[in-house]
């Protein structure tokens, strides 16, 4: 299951596209929101920070069929190759997909809370449905469950459109979707850090470090190897 961040913070996006294996990043209004100022500066930004092969997914505000229509254009123009426009899974959302699909353009279908929602979506020929994952735990719904259902769906009836689930809390919920056949996950940057962590590796770590003192005294094994030049 491939990984995509789930932010719009400069400072993360920059830190775990340099470092970790992301493969984009997804946003939304919420997301935006919380960095406030200039959003089209800010997509640029981001958007030069991913460089032009990576995925962005960043989600239309209009609400009105021809008015998303021309914003989902104007979204790929400003983002170019590789923006993918979410979308969504309303009975609006779906007209709009149906048309920018069939012109090319790559569509994520988002906020889908049902396998059937999922199902519409790909047929009207989305490149991602997004399931909200911890959204329907919260209300008392299997959020990894309606995943599983859609990677089912999907695999019987063969369609191109992937699951980019979304809407993590815990680091749980991700290793479950992946264990469904989930194609992608965007998880936020606290999620993605705890995915790592582990209290027994920190104190792996120290262990280690103590033995190695004990024995070979604070020099590391870089500071014992000869150096070629010596
Ligand atoms: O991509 C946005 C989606 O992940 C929603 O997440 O945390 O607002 O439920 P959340």
């Amino acid at each position: 299951m491939r990984l995509i961040l789930d932010t719009a913070n400069l400072k993360d996006i920059e830190y775990f596209n340099t470092h970790y294996p992301i493969e984009g990043v997804t946003t939304n209004p919420t997301i935006l929101s919380k960095e406030g100022g200039d959003a089209v500066a800010l997509l640029r930004q981001i958007r030069t920070i991913l460089g032009e092969d990576k995925e962005l997914h960043v989600q239309v505000v209009e609400t009105q069929y021809e008015r998303i229509l021309m914003e989902a254009r104007a979204i790929v123009k400003l983002l170019g190759e590789n923006t993918f426009v979410k979308i969504p899974a309303t009975d609006v959302g779906i007209r709009a997909t149906k048309t920018l699909s069939a012109e090319g353009m790559g569509i994520t279908v988002t906020a889908v809370l049902s396998p059937t929602q999922a199902m519409i979506a790909s047929l009207a020929g989305a490149s991602y449905v997004a399931p909200y994952v911890s959204r329907l735990e919260n209300l008392c719904e299997d959020g990894v469950g309606c995943v599983a259902a859609i990677a089912d769906v999907f695999a019987y009836s063969g369609t191109k459109t992937r699951i980019l689930a979304a809407s993590f809390k815990t680091v749980k919920e991700v290793l479950d979707v992946a264990a469904v056949g989930c194609h992608a996950a965007t998880v936020g940057s606290d999620v993605m850090k705890k995915m790592l962590a582990h209290t027994a590796t920190d104190t792996s770590i120290a262990d280690f470090a103590k033995d190695w003192e004990r024995a070979f005294g604070r020099h590391t094994l870089l500071e014992l190897i000869p150096n070629e030049r010596d």
